[in-house]
């Protein structure tokens, strides 16, 4: 009995080896952690549950057959994060370069399955050389057995990609069908086909890095939703995100305590919007100001940051909020911002998770640039997500909400069950001038009549009252008690319901 009891041990000090000592140092020495310390790290301690410690691969194909290491490159199982059950899959990059064999694949599949059935959501952390080549079609099959699940799950558990080393190939269509991805500066990348391949058919020189590093995904190609300094630091993010989010698309997200009160009032917002309408002004000031705690976790911070978008908590529920953002780009929605808001208004929808929109939008981006790139498409994005979307929707207008982008940002219209207005609010067509340049085009020459034109227009509709005479701004609020409104508002939605008529799914503006 001694004798298999110790076997046992044996066997598992050989599987949490992985390639051996100096595969580990050398994955130490480029400043990433092993696939089992991300593992620890990700999960509380003491919480994580091993499956398929003892699998092998089957390849006799190259002398594999002689090369059989247990866990097969992949660490799989599941843990708690503060409790609230998940399941995680981490490449060992120390086996065969945590490359994706079809056993390896399987152990993927398998906490998948567990993953859906129970009702949790699935992180996998990516550092892998892709395809393992020696098992050839075998290996691209279990790719896609596991495409084939992030699909299934997408919209029923959180799905969140860690990519701490190599993701390259047809291997980045896995992460890129999850929720989020986030990346590890100067130690990932995610590319579909390499530097070289680039080189040979295109002629262009660039590094891995600059080709698709966390910078590139997070800034340039909005593939990726936040860049870290580090594995530890990337890992705790997470399990920050986690706390945000439910287990599933029938639970909700959990309410965590609060220490901040619900009717706090915020003079400092009653002088947040400046006298000159030109003239910017910080809305994360305002989001911060609103949340519990001033804690808010934002999505793609360095992409479009047009628009923001992110988690926040109110009265201790997790709330996303979307608003656009002054300082860049005046606030404009154009074909980034509105791809990146619209993708966070569907996670939103489809995990129940309530949404707040901070509306101070001139329009959107004129251009041929913009035209020839889609817009119209893109725009109708985030006007779809919106109209979509049954979770409860409450909107506060600070500044301007112009044009299409006031039915776009979640208006009366595509209904929003709180619209409020700040008295600085003015919803309008367009602005004064652009507005007086159309109406009165004879007189042009004249600049004291185009000033008085305007002056009129500025009276008449730069305010929300027009708009609420309507009933489509339910009350215009002090800015100073919009945590206390916004609060009440969500509190009363709790229990909102509300289903969109039977389809088999929509046909999105892809
Ligand atoms: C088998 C692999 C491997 C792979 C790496 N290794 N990639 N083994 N299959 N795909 C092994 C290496 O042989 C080596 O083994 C160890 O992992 C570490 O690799 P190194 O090259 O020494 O590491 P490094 O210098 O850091 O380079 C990492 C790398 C490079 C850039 C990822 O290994 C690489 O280019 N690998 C091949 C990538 C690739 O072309 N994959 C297939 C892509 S196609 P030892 O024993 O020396 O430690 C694809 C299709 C997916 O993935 C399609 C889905 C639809």
């Amino acid at each position: 009995m001694k004798d298999i009891l110790q076997e046992l041990e044996d066997r598992r000090k050989d599987a949490r080896a992985g390639g051996g000592e100096r595969r580990v140092a050398a994955q130490h020495a480029k400043g990433k952690l092993t696939a089992r310390e991300r593992v620890e790290l990700l999960l509380d301690e003491g919480s994580f549950e091993e499956f398929d410690m003892f699998v092998r691969h089957r390849c006799t194909d190259f002398g594999m057959e002689k090369d059989r290491p247990a866990g097969d490159g992949v660490v799989t199982g599941w843990g708690t994060v503060n409790g609230r059950m998940v399941y995680v899959f981490s490449q060992d990059f120390t086996v065969f370069g945590g490359s994706l064999s079809e056993t390896h694949a399987q152990k993927i599949c398998k906490i998948m399955d567990m993953a859906m059935q129970n009702g949790a959501p699935v992180i996998g952390i990516n550092d892998s050389g892709g395809a393992r080549i020696q098992e050839g079609v075998a290996s691209l099959a279990g790719y896609a057995e596991v495409f084939q699940r992030n699909i299934l799950a997408s919209g029923v558990v959180p799905q969140i990609s860690l990519i701490m080393g190599p993701c390259a190939g047809g291997a980045v269509y896995s992460p890129a069908m999850t929720d989020f991805i986030f990346m590890v500066k100067d130690s990932s990348y995610m590319f579909v086909t390499g530097p070289d391949v680039v080189k040979t058919v295109t002629n262009e020189v660039v590094t891995a890095e600059e080709l698709g590093g966390a910078g590139t995904h997070t800034k340039k190609s909005s593939v990726a939703d936040g860049a870290y300094e580090n594995d530890v630091e990337a890992l705790a993010e997470t399990r920050r995100l986690i706390d945000f989010l439910p287990l599933n698309n029938r639970e909700r997200a959990p309410v965590r305590p609060f220490f901040d009160d619900p009717n706090r009032l915020e003079s400092s917002l009653d002088t947040l919007i400046p006298d000159n309408p030109n003239q910017p002004y910080d809305m994360k000031e305002l989001i911060t100001k609103l949340a519990d705690e001033g804690d808010f976790f934002e999505i793609q911070a360095a992409f479009a940051a047009n628009i923001i978008t992110g988690f926040i908590r109110i009265e201790g529920q997790s709330v996303g909020v979307v608003a656009n953002q002054p300082m860049v780009l005046a606030g404009c929605l154009d074909i980034d911002s509105s791809r990146k808001a619209a993708r966070f208004v569907r996670f939103c929808d489809a995990f129940e998770i309530p949404i707040l929109t901070l509306v101070d939008v001139p329009g959107f981006l004129p251009g041929t640039s913009q035209e020839y790139a889609g817009i119209i498409k893109h725009g109708a994005k985030l006007l779809f997500a919106y109209g979509e979307a049954t979770v409860p929707k409450v909107t506060v207008i600070t500044r301007k909400a112009y044009g299409g982008a006031y039915d776009v940002m979640a208006s009366k219209h595509l209904r929003g069950d709180f619209n409020y207005a700040w008295p600085t609010a003015e919803v309008a067509v367009m602005g004064a001038k652009g507005a007086t340049e159309i109406l009165y085009r004879s007189e042009l020459g004249d600049k004291d009549k185009i000033a008085s034109r305007a002056a009129d227009y500025e009276d008449r509709f730069a305010n929300p009252f027009v708009a609420a005479e309507r009933g489509f701004i339910d009350e215009v609020i002090m800015p100073q008690s919009t945590r206390r409104r916004v609060a009440r508002a969500f509190a009363s939605l709790r229990s909102k319901k509300l289903t969109n008529p039977w389809k088999k799914h929509d046909n999105i503006p892809l």
